[in-house]
């Protein structure tokens, strides 16, 4: 069962900063979950919300900020004073210390509900560059946004993101216009069952976000191929 380090070690460090996947990587995790936006002036860059209030001593839509704006604030000291200093990271950044690794990848998109331009372009290129194709899997709620992904890069891995209304998703995901490659459940609808039949379909299950390893451990017996989890100290 791959870990999966939900928006990094987002438990012990503040998320979607470089210090948070830093530590997912020195916690042996298998892979990392990161979320993007775009930039006013179109760079892709790491951050849950599309609103930086939550997660930086500033205030303002990502949309409507540059990428200079975006990294003048900080985006660790909200979490503790010992992560004063870090910023959003761009895309970019992201990848240039992912390549040096082993890591897998698991990149949403938070498409929703803003539709940024052009993002899928962007997004493809750098996973491209980085020659990352083996190692991503892009996902999102939005599944528009993942049609688009794969038009323009066919070999792309894509998880479906689901909420806790779509417990039973079999009939919808071969509906879809693409194949997806796996499905990322809320963690409260998987069981034994949903893990065999999403198997029986051909898709891996890849639940968020899963922070007990007691609710993980009959699981991964039964099959399940990884948790997202903000504590991946507590599954390795
Ligand atoms: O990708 C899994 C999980 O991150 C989805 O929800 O809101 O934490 O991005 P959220
Ligand atoms: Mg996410």
């Amino acid at each position: 069962m791959l870990i999966i380090a939900h928006r990094g070690a987002s438990g012990h460090a503040p998320e979607n900063t470089m210090a948070a996947f830093r530590l997912a990587l020195d916690m042996n995790a298998d892979g990392l979950e990161l979320d993007v936006h775009q930039t006013k002036d179109g760079e892709v860059v790491i951050c849950h919300d599309d609103d930086v209030k939550r997660t930086t001593n500033g205030q303002g839509l990502i949309q409507d900020m540059t990428l200079e704006e975006l990294q003048r604030l900080d985006a660790g000291s909200w979490y503790g004073e010992r992560f004063r200093g870090e910023k959003i990271p761009t895309l970019h950044e992201f990848m240039a210390l992912i390549a040096e690794t082993r890591l897998l990848i698991n990149l949403e998109i938070k498409n929703l509900p803003f539709y940024y331009k052009g993002i899928e372009e962007k997004i493809v290129r750098t996973v491209l560059e980085h020659d990352l194709l083996e190692r991503v899997v892009i996902s999102s709620f939005d599944h528009y946004v993942l049609a688009a992904i794969v038009e323009l890069e066919p070999r792309m891995k894509l998880g479906l993101l689901f909420g806790t209304s779509k417990s039973e998703p079999w009939s919808y995901v071969e509906q879809l216009p693409f194949r997806a490659y796996s499905l990322h459940p809320h963690y409260t609808v998987v069981n034994e069952e949903y893990i065999a039949r999403s198997h029986s379909q051909g898709y891996k299950v890849y639940p968020y976000t899963v922070n007990e390893r007691a609710w993980a451990e009959p699981l991964a017996i039964a099959g399940l191929d990884g948790v997202i989890t903000n504590y991946p100290d507590r599954f390795l």
